[in-house]
């Protein structure tokens, strides 16, 4: 196989440091990695690792705390200075994303230290192939690069790339597998441990613990019991001796992942117990390991009926878990979904971040592009997630009230990793806004911009093709808060009533007269009860709600007059239009690029880009001839609509 893409990490982006005299001064294996790194640096640009005299650059870790704040400061020299290995490492890449701003003007102390201790990226991936969803579910760039014919592959130089991607923006713990756990997955935990042992070896030297995503049925299905019910004393001791096992074999491993009662998989609702009886089940074998159960509040019923209005999937994981706060034991993190419904391209912000102040929480984003392209798309997520975890929900941002940041990877085995090579992108500004959410979303581009491509004139055209594609992709696909309008085979592409009148409970209502679902407590669900003041009541009304989630809230008439001034169906119009000619305007600029990028990157992307525009116009097309047709108004612009 070839050698994978550098993404961020190329030989140029060492240049700066690389071509100076470096000193690493400190013990053990994070201090070792950086040391590594230097040497390789300074071997590829001329500089030199010294152990005395005068230096350019000074890194220093004091001790093996644990810790991974660092501080930066330049007086001559530039000097990073830790206390642990890890804060050692972020400090490094620090200096690596400066490039020669580390070495120009003197700048007094910077201390830097990670908003939240948990930063997390989950993989889908499963051991084997699944004939549908392939062998990573959701996954859009290729096979797993952990796994091959049912194990651990036998070559993880590509894993260990990927650690160092990671390392280098302060991801700090992956999981491993699927958080569907299938038979053969499920073995990950015992007779497949050895393979885990190896994954663990590669993360650890780049600061990442690894979990694993478990099965709950696993006392049953693995361990011949007849019961899996949490607060059965022979499961307990199930899975305390299957957790001691995993800790003999990997001592500084993370811990659980659990999709429990949801979508198909086991969880306690079988045997009468709760979520907290579940959780606290796995907490409990952990705890005398430092390990955590990230169990997540995905849960919903996934068999409903159109017809019954009152039944809510948006309303489910506030209902299910809101109540349950203050009885989970502080090693388990609730693993809650941004939005109430699933990774939609827009929606509100989930009320369950605000509802459990006596629980430690973690909010989960989606790099993988499921609902946002697919990675054939560009849709450059980082301005959405930083309006997520900058969201005053309950007076505190999100990214206060919680302790985590996790989220769905979109690595594969891809020459690109990412399938597009733009996606790159989101993976980068995932971990650096799980670092500091209060990172402009154009700044943390300009660093991906500045550490991937050398010439310097990609910048400016590259912010305008991918600044504002999240807002293009809302555009040409679901605007005001609508969503799911997929097809369910896959959900790629347009199908206005894919899951119109599914099990699954993701309706629009379009009918003849409006469009949108009443979550009002006045008339509807009552979803926006959940809400703390004053979303409860921005949400409620007609006259506050924010247009973008108009149609989330509220089912209206047609010619219901946003705040903007437009009717919602001459919205719909308008948005359609306007989506595809941005992609039209991306394909432009993305031409000019030529020659000033890797051919195989703009070959790549070129060709991506021409099935962008493909698919935004079948977009516009099926969305503003239904709605033309059910609504009878025609465009006020005379376009033409089918
Ligand atoms: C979505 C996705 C599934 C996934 C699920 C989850 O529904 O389509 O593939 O399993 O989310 O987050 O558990």
């Amino acid at each position: 196989m070839t050698s994978p893409d550098p993404a961020w990490l190329p030989a140029s982006a060492f240049r700066p440091l690389g071509s100076r005299r470096v000193r690493v001064v400190g013990d053990g294996p994070l201090v070792t990695t950086v040391r590594d790194e230097v040497a390789a640096a300074v071997a590829g640009h001329g500089g030199a690792l010294v152990e005395d005299g005068p230096v350019d650059l000074e890194l220093v870790c004091a001790g093996g705390d644990g810790s991974e704040a660092f501080t930066v400061e330049r007086a001559g020299t530039t000097a990073v200075r830790a206390t642990g290995g890890a804060g050692l490492l972020y400090g490094f890449h620090h200096v690596v994303r400066l490039g020669e701003a580390a070495f120009g003007a003197d700048f007094p102390v910077e201390h830097h230290a990670p908003r939240r201790p948990v930063r997390m990226l989950d993989h889908w991936d499963n051991t084997e192939v699944h004939p549908v969803m392939g062998q990573v579910e959701r996954g859009y760039a290729g096979d797993s690069i952990f796994y091959a014919d049912g194990r651990v592959r036998d070559d993880l130089s590509r894993v260990a790339a990927y650690a160092r991607l990671l390392g280098s923006i302060g991801v700090n713990r992956v999981g491993l597998n699927n958080v569907n756990v299938h038979r053969a997955e499920a073995r990950l935990l015992t007779d497949l441990l050895p393979d885990v042992v190896r994954l663990a070896e590669v993360f650890r030297p780049h600061g990442i613990r690894v979990h694993l995503s478990v099965s709950f049925a696993a006392p049953v299905t693995l361990g011949g019991l007849p019961t899996a019910d949490p607060l059965d004393p022979g499961v307990r001791r199930w899975w305390d001796r299957a957790t001691a096992d995993v800790y003999a074999a990997i001592p500084d491993f993370g811990g659980y992942v659990v999709k429990a009662d949801s979508e198909g998989q086991p969880g306690p609702f079988a045997y009468g117990r709760t979520h907290a009886d579940g959780a606290n089940l796995l907490a409990r074998a952990l705890a005398p390991f430092g390990g955590t159960v990230f169990w997540r509040a995905f849960v919903y019923d996934h068999h409903q009926d159109w017809r019954d209005r009152t039944t809510d999937r948006a309303r489910a994981a506030h209902d299910h878990f809101a109540p349950l706060d203050g009885a989970f034991d502080p090693n388990v993190v609730l693993q809650v979904k941004y939005g109430p419904m699933d990774f939609q391209a827009r929606e509100p912000v989930s009320p369950v971040i605000a509802a459990m102040p006596r629980t430690r929480l973690a909010v989960e984003l989606q790099v993988t592009q499921e609902y946002t392209g697919q990675q054939k798309h560009v849709c450059h997520l980082v301005p959405q997630w930083r309006e997520i975890l900058r969201f005053p929900l309950a007076g505190d941002a999100v990214g206060d009230l919680v302790d985590g940041v996790v989220a769905v990877s979109n690595v594969g085995r891809d020459r690109f990793w990412t399938g597009h090579p733009l996606a790159q992108a989101n993976l980068f500004g995932f971990g650096r806004l799980a670092w500091d959410d209060r990172l402009a979303p154009e700044a943390v581009l300009d660093e991906w911009i500045g550490l991937t491509f050398d010439d310097p004139a990609v910048r400016e055209p590259l912010h305008e093709l991918m600044d504002g594609s999240w807002h293009t992709y809302e555009r040409y696909t679901a605007p005001l808060g609508v969503g799911f309008m997929v097809n369910p085979a896959g959900h790629y592409g347009p199908a206005v009533d894919g899951y119109e009148y599914s099990r699954w409970g993701t309706y629009h209502f379009a009918d003849r007269d409006g469009v949108g679902v009443d979550r009002t407590r006045a008339t509807g669900t009552g979803f926006t009860g959940q809400y703390p003041a004053p979303w409860r009541d921005v949400y409620e009304s007609l006259e506050t709600c924010p247009d973008e989630l108009l149609l989330f809230f509220h089912h209206v008439p047609y010619d219901h007059v946003l705040r903007s001034g437009t009717t919602v169906v001459q919205h719909i119009y308008d948005t359609h239009f306007a989506g595809v000619e941005e992609v039209a305007r991306m394909v432009e600029v993305w031409a000019e690029l030529e020659g000033r990028v890797p051919d195989a990157v703009h070959a790549r992307v070129e060709e991506l880009l021409a099935e962008q525009l493909r698919c935004a116009t079948e977009w516009r097309d099926q969305v503003n001839t239904y709605f033309f047709r059910k609504s009878g108004v025609p465009d006020a612009r005379g376009r033409r609509i089918h």
